[in-house]
């Protein structure tokens, strides 16, 4: 396919879970054939980029963020067969795809790490981080794990610790050994040329630990909710600086095949985000801005969000903006369903690549797990502490019905109670739903060069509403978000509706002293 160059600056990424997207052979579990079949709500949604989350050989000890062999297909999601179906279709309909690349660490049964723990002189031994027990036979330092508890494990066989950032069972990559990143450039290479559009790069600011194993201090701000692996402040253990030269390294393997993408899963501060688009030579494309997800939901945040993020952006630093995913609890539930919408308005309006997590377009909310379907190994890691996953991973509803279209058989996690009324096909008959929103919001973006291409300038706040505007080439894009649940008077600039987040209001004439209804959002234009 061809690949205009800098097409991902266009592009709307569409990120699926593959295990909870489309069953088809009714086992209970996403495939990529369900991917293939499920394409055209892709196209009509108008995304043209799909991120799918891991689909390697993996004993799911994370639902596949454990790869325990980087160039194959898992039996349970399909065959390399599959995968290449699934580009070949994506292509010829002009859909990219986008990989999962988990290059922090493997599963335990990952043949590298077989070899790695067989003994002290194995060959692979240095391609996993192995260190002596403390004095008193305990862990090497403080080292925390994500999921919690200590970061490293104890092998009996050969009377050494392994270091794992996440899960015992994924052992973390000795980055700091060459034939490691060597063997991960090939593997870049191999999806590459099998068609691969580009990759997400999970979990990259770990890549590196400190090279004396310093112990990180204790985090003063710590509350226990935050769960156990705050506790520290990752100053050891994260966004060293020798991760930008394995990124600039691994760029340059994307360069080498033509306007491939990479994506970085990156949650740090703006000014240290930045970074990653690289110093000293280009680095991800994308690094991801998680800050829609943590930063409180009110006109003035946001406000604040937008302008610290496009002042810290370098010169060639093209913005991006993330609303969900398969680590952070639905939009639809963190802010509630009118907000969503506003949500949706803020994502597409935005200066910068948006990715819609699936399900959001519907507007599905976390689903209550059952305490005896619990599969996030961070919930039963956490219990109790609202860290587990499973509630944003659930089922995409596509029809009424108890598997709710995505299976014949018993889904692997439930899907929600509303499935009756927040589903694919329910939605595509209700001109004013969230689908269709989400829909009419990317085909504004496409007809609007403005949301593409034009400048932002945030203009103010008054009250719960934010305002901004969007310039290109003598058209001024303005949109005004009532992040409030109550009216909000405001002042508006003249111009006619082009799409309101209730569907209702479009062609209508503003402007002026006005007032936005409770969770109303008005994209207007205006010549200038
Ligand atoms: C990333 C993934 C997450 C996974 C972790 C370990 O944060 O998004 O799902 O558990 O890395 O690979
Ligand atoms: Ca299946």
């Amino acid at each position: 396919m061809t690949r205009t160059p800098g097409w991902w600056r266009e592009a709307v990424i569409y990120h699926v879970y593959p295990r909870s997207f489309m069953d088809t052979n009714g086992d209970g579990v996403g495939d990529l054939p369900g991917v293939l079949a499920r394409l055209s709500h892709v196209e009509d949604l108008g995304a043209d980029t799909i991120w799918l989350s891991p689909f390697f050989p993996s004993p799911m000890a994370d639902f596949g963020y454990d790869v325990a062999d980087y160039t194959g297909v898992d039996p349970v999601f399909g065959t390399l067969g599959d995968f290449d179906r699934l580009v070949e279709e994506a292509h010829r309909r002009g859909l990219r795809i986008v990989l999962d690349l988990v290059a922090n660490h493997t599963s335990d049964r990952h043949p590298w790490f077989v070899g790695s723990r067989r003994s002290r002189s194995a060959e692979r031994r240095d391609w996993y981080i192995w260190r002596d027990p403390a004095p008193d036979g305990g862990p090497p330092n403080n080292w925390i794990s994500e999921f919690g508890g200590p970061a490293w494990t104890f092998d009996r066989a050969t009377g050494q610790y392994y270091l794992h950032s996440y899960l015992r069972e994924q052992p973390d990559l000795n980055w700091r050994h060459p034939p490691v990143e060597e063997a991960v450039r090939d593997v870049m290479r191999f999806w590459f040329e099998r068609g691969a559009d580009g990759f997400r790069l999970d979990a990259i600011p770990h890549l590196y630990k400190d090279a004396l194993f310093r112990d990180n201090p204790p985090n003063p701000g710590w509350r226990p909710a935050q769960g156990p692996a705050k506790a520290h402040l990752p100053l050891h253990t994260k966004d060293l600086p020798e991760t930008h030269g394995a990124l600039r390294r691994m760029r340059a393997v994307a360069d080498a095949y033509g306007d491939r993408l990479l994506i970085g899963e990156i949650y740090l501060p703006f000014d240290r985000l930045v970074h990653y688009y690289g110093l000293d030579g280009p680095e991800v494309h994308l690094p991801t801005n998680f800050h829609l997800i943590r930063c409180p939901w009110d006109a003035s945040a946001v406000a604040d969000a937008i302008r610290a993020y496009e002042s810290a952006l370098p010169a060639e630093g093209w913005p991006n903006w993330v609303l969900g995913n398969h680590d952070r609890h639905r939009v639809a539930s963190r802010v509630g369903p009118d907000q969503a919408r506003v949500a949706a308005m803020l994502l597409l309006t935005l200066r910068g690549t948006p990715t819609i997590y699936y399900g959001d377009e519907i507007g599905m909310t976390d689903v209550p797990i059952p305490p005896d379907r619990v599969e996030d190994p961070w919930e039963k890691n956490c219990p109790g502490l609202g860290l587990g996953r499973d509630p944003e991973r659930t089922p995409m509803p596509w029809e009424a019905g108890p598997g709710g279209g995505f299976t014949t058989g018993v889904p692997w996690l439930p899907l929600g109670d509303d499935v009756e009324v927040v589903n694919v096909a329910r939605q595509r008959e209700d001109a004013r739903s969230p689908l269709a929103l989400h829909a009419a919001l990317v085909a504004l973006r496409r007809s609007e060069r403005a949301l593409v291409a034009g400048s932002i300038e945030v203009e103010g706040v008054e009250g719960s509403v934010l305002r901004y505007a969007r310039r290109f080439e003598g058209r001024s894009i303005d949109v005004a978000l009532n992040f409030g649940d109550a009216p909000q008077p405001c002042a508006l600039k003249e111009g006619v509706v082009l799409l309101d987040t209730a569907l209702a209001r479009r062609g209508e004439r503003v402007g002026g002293a006005s007032v936005l209804r409770a969770a109303e959002g008005l994209v207007t234009a205006h010549e200038l």
